[in-house]
């Protein structure tokens, strides 16, 4: 059997993932490969630190330049995580003719346009599915099995940090500070936490979708996006009680022809699939005009399931259906279709409203009137008797409205008029509802 020279950049966390399965499965991966992968570089600014699987030695080394000028080696995984020097390094590595595995996500969503113009001008290819949803096969999917229908709608989990703590919040009462260090701990955040809280994470993984699935070419910057910073234990309380989750959802649709894209959270009706998600795991829910729904459930992070990405794209590009998927999708090209995107104020939807409000005569009637005069109908009403009956003149409490289908602009209009009315007391909550 012949073998084929593969390289590794990057020996972090899922660097050591791939590591393990080409040192140690090497039989078992020669079949699909139909090669011996040898992993013949391991390239890693820390080559004094001891390392959980044995090494052959020779093989890891701080000198990027050995790779570069191994014309044996024609795949390389590159898995150092940031922007720069993982671009440059990307660029050199197509220039002296590698293909090129990674998961990095934030480096595409930033600088796919460049670097996938540059790979194609080289004659080589980038593959990618371990950037989005860690082990789940999303972009093979979309990019190859569902290329038969037009995507309809995508909505996803894809921030397996995100969908921890919520888990951890509503199951375990842990306080939102906890389940972030825990969820660090357990090596599931990015280095930097608020990137996955704030809802960017999920947005630059949003991006890359679309484009596959829509060939959209939108900035993650611009994809409207509230993360779960701001989540209270008590929208996740009512949600419950209204028989919902809330889950941060990433949605990328087609609302009259034209591309409607935000990451929010939403409220999910307990039993649809996507309120089922517990932990860190991921998963996306695709609706294509030939296929009908489909959905797919799994691990978004980890060691091992990112590397068994990694590692399944290592195959395909050894193999050679990268190049051609690569070739024939022209992904991230000026000669990709657009989609014109859709004015989101138009989007229609239900809506979970949350006051506080003096518990006062008349609050009630002042709420209903302006959602009335938006012309947004209200489908049901929580709030609670107080523990006590006191005739506190002060106390404020918390009124709950769960609004038929409405338009996003009327929602956003209303909520700024309540919001100025001097018996609301905070910052009204407004959060979607997927039923
Ligand atoms: N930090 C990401 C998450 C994993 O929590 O989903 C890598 O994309």
């Amino acid at each position: 059997m012949e073998t084929t020279c593969v390289a590794l950049v990057g020996m972090g966390t899922v660097g050591t993932g791939v590591a393990r399965l080409l040192l140690e499965q090497g039989d078992r991966l020669s079949r699909p490969a139909g090669c011996r992968l040898r992993l013949k570089h391991i390239v890693d600014v820390d080559v004094a630190r001891s390392r959980p699987l044995a090494i052959p030695p020779g093989v890891l080394t701080n000198d990027l330049d050995r790779v570069l000028n191994d014309s044996e080696v024609k795949a390389v995984v590159q898995l150092i995580g940031g922007i720069e020097p993982e671009r440059t390094i990307m660029l050199k590595l197509l220039e002296s003719g590698k293909d090129i595995v990674t998961a990095n996500k934030a480096l595409l969503a930033e600088h796919g346009p460049e670097l996938f113009d540059f790979a194609r001008r080289h004659g080589r290819s980038i593959a990618f599915d371990a950037a989005v949803a860690g082990g789940i096969p999303i972009i093979t999917n979309l990019a190859q099995c569902l290329s038969a229908n037009q995507i309809l709608s995508l909505r996803g989990i894809l921030n397996g940090t995100s969908n921890f703590i919520i888990s951890q919040m509503e199951e375990r009462g842990a306080e939102y500070g906890d389940a972030v260090a825990e969820a660090q701990r357990r090596g599931f955040a990015e280095a930097n936490p608020a990137m996955d809280v704030n809802g960017s994470d999920a947005a630059q993984k949003l991006s890359i979708l679309a484009h596959l699935a829509f060939g959209a070419q939108i900035s993650w910057r611009d994809i409207p996006r509230v993360g779960i910073d701001e989540l209270q234990v008590a929208d996740l309380r009512y949600a419950r009680e209204l028989g919902y989750r809330i889950k941060l959802l990433a949605v990328a649709q087609l609302v009259e022809g034209a591309l409607e894209v935000h990451v929010s959270p939403t409220l999910v009706r307990s039993g649809l699939p996507l309120s089922e998600v517990r932990e860190a795991n991921n998963a996306i829910s695709v609706v294509g005009d030939a296929v009908g729904r489909v959905f797919f459930h799994g691990p978004g992070a980890g060691q091992m399931p990112t590397a068994s990405a990694v590692v399944a794209d290592l195959i395909d590009t050894v193999v050679g259906r990268t190049r051609i998927t690569f070739r024939t999708l022209e992904l991230w090209s000026s000669r990709a279709p657009r989609v014109p995107a859709c004015d989101h104020t138009r989007v229609m939807g239900r809506y979970y409203l949350r006051f506080m409000v003096d518990d006062h005569p008349g609050v009630l009637a002042d709420i209903a009137g302006i959602l009335g005069q938006q012309k947004i109908s209200i489908a049901s009403v929580i709030q609670h008797e107080p523990e006590e009956e006191s005739a506190s003149p002060t106390r404020v409490v918390p009124l709950v409205i769960m609004t038929h289908s409405a338009n996003e602009g009327a929602a956003a209009s209303a909520l700024k008029e309540i919001d100025k009315l001097q018996s609301v007391r905070e910052k009204s909550v407004r959060m979607r509802v997927l039923d």
